[in-house]
């Protein structure tokens, strides 16, 4: 007899890790049930998806919703809101709140807000300080935790391991795969007289290429010394990406859409403190090194490094704006609109987003459309031409570094778990947010 599916996605075209092709979805409860040429006979309900291209779910490995303590930037809610809107269907979200992400407890209050709260699927990294690493190892097995986020620079916040003692016991105790914030601090504290009062372009002078890259090589030296494996977060130069190419053992790659996108000078000319973010927008050479280490393989993920801060924040006069761009809901449209400019493919597009962060963070049952996995998907409109605008965004902060740039690409569904949560605009489904599962956190596969 003829598998049954709750429903049949019909007449899609698909982009997987073994091509585009035109085939139909079966979904069964959550999960994907069957692919290929499945007959409208054995559906319960058949979306007529024609036109349209199916995408994993895109996966945001980098995101700052500030729930808890900086809800009036954002919070888990506003901030996922914002994320299916724009197509996404599970992000990572940093531990720089308030209070911090790192203890089991901070972490599980984390989980059991975001339970059914959020509209997208979720996990949390776990900040490392220097009086938690004896626990590390247990707090990056916790159900909801994305791994360790190490800043071995300050950023937003004060999580800070900045010695190189710590950053080696970090690396030393734990086993999965750190995401660390590149910048090095002794340099940055050095060259802080750099910055000139009102004048953000000189954010990138002070925060420059060498202080990224003397932060990267001594990750990598350490990564090696302990045979571990680092994720280093929003590569900005050409330098890094030139030496990252060469430690492809230890060291996964992410870049963000904002330093594919915007460059200096204009973007401060044209933006303002809203261009300044933590490592800094840099020049079109360095951006152009971004796009080739992209073509070339050696970029695994795309983040957004969603980082909400308000307008009344971002009109502080430069050095006391606060750094960071909200992205989360801007990633797919503006990507996609590279895609049809010819700088990257639809497929190395869902190799960033769903195939990368599958792979290298060991995502159970998420990352790529096959049978068993779970349906979710992000189905876009390659055709589609608008308007990125500040009416637009969902975020709390309530603007966007691309208001009005005009894109063609759009993403027109967000599906989680087999639940349409947003379609052609709209969220019409109730929130139903769950962790993500680690295959290198064996406890989290348990039935819950
Ligand atoms: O610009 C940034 N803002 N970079 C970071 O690493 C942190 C972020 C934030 O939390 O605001």
């Amino acid at each position: 007899m003829e598998q049954r599916h709750d429903v049949v996605l019909k007449g899609a075209t698909l982009v997987n890790h073994d091509g585009i092709w035109d085939g139909d979805i079966g979904i069964t409860g959550s999960k994907i049930s069957g692919l290929g040429d499945i007959s409208v006979a054995s559906a319960g309900e058949i979306i007529d998806i024609a036109g349209l291209y199916v995408l994993p779910g895109i996966i945001d490995s980098q995101v700052h919703f500030r729930e808890p303590g900086g809800e009036h930037k954002e919070d888990l809610e506003s901030g996922s809101r914002a994320a299916v809107l724009g197509g996404v269907t599970a992000v990572f979200e940093m531990p720089n709140t308030n209070p911090t992400t790192t203890s089991a407890d901070a972490l599980a209050d984390k989980v059991s807000r975001a339970e059914d709260r959020m509209f997208c699927d979720f996990a949390f990294y776990v900040g490392a300080t220097r009086e938690n690493i004896d626990e590390l190892p247990e707090l990056e097995r916790l159900r909801g935790a994305a791994g360790v986020k190490v800043f071995a620079g300050s950023s937003t916040g004060d999580l800070l391991v900045d010695d190189e003692e710590s950053l080696s016991r970090i690396l030393t105790k734990i086993s999965r795969r750190a995401a660390f914030h590149s910048e090095d601090e002794t340099r940055l504290r050095e060259r802080m007289d750099v910055r000139r009062e009102g004048d953000p372009s000189s954010h990138s002078e002070w925060r420059d290429p060498t202080a990224a890259m003397q932060s990267t090589e001594r990750l990598v030296r350490l990564a090696h010394g302990a045979g571990k494996r680092i994720h280093v977060l929003h590569i900005s130069t050409a330098e890094e990406m030139a030496f990252l190419a060469k430690h492809k053992d230890v060291a996964s790659v992410e870049v963000t859409p904002q330093h594919l996108t915007l460059s200096t000078p204009e973007a401060y000319e044209v933006l303002g403190t809203k261009a300044q973010m933590n490592p800094p927008i840099r020049d079109v050479q360095n951006r152009q090194s971004l796009w080739q280490g992209l073509s070339t393989g050696v970029v695994d993920v795309l983040g957004s490094d969603h980082a909400p801060h308000t307008l009344e924040e971002k009109a502080e006069p430069y050095p006391h704006s606060p750094s960071g761009m909200p992205g989360v809901q801007t990633l797919v449209p503006v990507m996609l609109d590279h895609v049809n400019r010819g700088k990257l493919s639809l497929q190395r597009f869902v190799d960033l987003t769903s195939h990368g962060p599958h792979r290298i963070f060991g995502i159970a049952g998420k990352g790529r459309i096959a049978v068993g996995f779970d349906a979710d998907f992000t189905i876009v409109d390659l055709n589609a031409e608008r308007d990125i605008s500040d009416d637009w965004i969902a975020s709390r902060s309530g603007w966007t570094p691309f208001d009005g740039r005009r894109v063609k690409g759009w993403p027109v569904g967000t599906i989680i778990r087999g639940h349409r949560v947003m379609w052609e605009g709209e969220i019409i489904a109730p929130a139903r947010g769950k962790p993500v599962r680690f295959l290198e956190a064996p406890a989290q596969l348990r039935a819950t």
